[in-house]
């Protein structure tokens, strides 16, 4: 056969390969890869509300629906997690690692595995350790739009400008730079530029799991606290995903460990929240494999940050009684007729701040505990970290006076409301706040978190 014909041949295969990535079927986005929902703590906020997509300001008011018209907000706590970021420097050693393997041992023929191979770049680089990307200055602006949209009478020009919103943040830069983005949110909805707006660090509040000794200890530095997790990577589940990462990358299937899979996955997770991209990486998973992963990632969160062990959420005691305690001076003020003088407290932090404090309010609690056999009865679990915690998800407390004394919390969780898990009120979804208070009583008198996260009992008296 001549050069000619080769090339010929060649060239009519890439172009074939070319026109099979294409192709989609109607209605679908382009951009956005099929195992997009199963990408827990790496996913978009855009994901868990999807009429975002269309409109990222929109707004649907009548989701809030006070018992009467006479209801008006007196107080709103949100605690928000960081924006879309960048990965941290341990992520991206782990993804450098798996791209050099697959650029270097992949014979697999597909054309995403010859475009990772010759096109893509490693751009990831261990500088941007974490720190929040363009695409989380967005999250946090427009999340500020839509709930200045959604309670316009406490988050408006009026009580900013009178400082009547808060801004406590965690230390972490991806978290001020995300309390700075709400701000400008704001600021430039409202073009305000003569003001300059204040916020506080404060570590204690918004970084407890790095405090509570007791959880350090037991749990977060504890390497035999997740014998669920090394068992489900061992199990006959990760098995099948890594096998099947392996044909399809045509690598010997020893090279190919649970870790890499997760690098693998971080790949077309980040891709896709920093860019928008729907990239080759995104290949090496159907969505039965993304669905095990995930279930590898929250079989993780669950006994590091969620119901596995007691003193995780225990740990997060303090920001439970920051929160009522602020709920608490507002409802006393607003009783004694004065002016609440904090409209507004917005609490910027981790996942790992909503996690162990959602779980400590009761919320995502399955009847069986996740385990490394459960796997297919947990199909239809609550405990999905993609839909709790994406990039700036948020806990919002609105705090409302429908008059005559009678003073209720509405909880909303990603804009969407909740209700607190086992209240049962006859407005459930906006409940007295004195039947809030009386559902959480034990911990309200309890769940002091000296008490908790200290590590030995005090010695019995003599
Ligand atoms: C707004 O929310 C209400 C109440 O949940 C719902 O009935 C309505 O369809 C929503 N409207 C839009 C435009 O989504
Ligand atoms: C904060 O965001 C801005 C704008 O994206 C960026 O220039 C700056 O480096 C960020 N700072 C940190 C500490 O991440």
């Amino acid at each position: 056969m001549t050069t000619t014909l080769w090339k010929l041949i060649l060239i009519h295969v890439t172009a074939a390969a070319g026109v099979s990535c294409c192709v989609q079927s109607p209605g679908d986005h382009p951009n956005i890869p099929a195992i997009a929902k199963y990408f827990c703590t790496k996913g978009r906020y855009e994901e868990v509300n999807p009429h975002l997509v269309e409109d990222i300001l929109a707004v649907n008011t009548s989701i809030l629906q006070p018992p009467s018209a006479q209801c008006r907000v007196i107080h709103l706590t949100a605690i928000v997690r960081h924006g879309t970021r960048y990965p941290t420097a341990k992520n991206v050693k782990k993804m450098q690692r798996f791209h050099e393997l697959v650029r270097k041992e992949a014979r697999g023929l597909q054309w995403w595995v010859r475009e990772i191979r010759t096109r893509w770049k490693m751009w990831y680089t261990e500088d941007m350790d974490g720190r929040l990307a363009r695409k989380g200055v967005e999250d946090l602006k427009h999340l500020a739009v839509r709930l200045s949209k959604l309670f316009p009478s406490v988050i408006s020009e009026a009580t900013l400008r009178a400082a009547l919103v808060e801004f406590i943040t965690s230390s972490k830069h991806r978290c001020v730079n995300s309390t700075l983005s709400f701000q400008a949110g704001l600021t430039e909805l409202w073009d305000i530029k003569d003001v300059e707006f204040d916020h506080t660090v404060n570590d204690a509040l918004m970084r407890f799991f790095d405090q509570c000794t007791k959880y350090v200890r037991d749990v977060g530095d504890n390497p035999s606290a997740m014998p669920e997790l090394d068992k489900f990577q061992q199990g006959p589940e990760m098995n099948r995903v890594l096998q099947k990462i392996a044909d399809r990358l045509g690598v010997p299937y020893a090279l190919i460990t649970a870790d890499m899979a997760e690098a693998a996955l971080y790949l077309c997770a980040y891709e896709f929240a920093i860019k928008t991209e729907n990239s080759p990486w995104c290949r090496l998973f159907d969505e039965v494999d993304a669905q095990v992963m995930e279930y590898l990632i929250d079989l993780k969160q669950y006994w590091k940050r969620g119901y596995g062990y007691d003193i995780n959420s225990k740990s997060s005691c303090i920001l439970f009684h920051d929160v009522f305690s602020r709920l608490d001076k507002a409802a006393e003020t607003n009783r004694l007729g004065q002016q609440v003088t904090e409209a507004v407290t917005v609490q910027v932090g981790h996942a790992e701040t909503l996690l162990p404090l959602l779980t400590l309010l009761g919320f995502f609690k399955d009847t069986v505990p996740l385990t490394a056999s459960n796997y297919a009865s947990q199909a239809q679990r609550s405990f999905r970290t993609s839909l709790m915690l994406p990039y700036a998800a948020n806990l919002v407390l609105a705090l409302y006076d429908c008059g005559g004394g009678d003073v209720r919390l509405q909880p909303l969780l990603n804009e969407k409301p909740v209700t607190f898990p086992g209240l049962t009120d006859g407005q459930a979804s906006m409940p007295l706040y004195e039947e809030v208070k009386k559902h959480y009583k034990d911990l309200l008198l309890g769940c002091d978190f000296e008490t908790e996260c200290q590590l030995f009992e005090k010695p019995a008296e003599v």
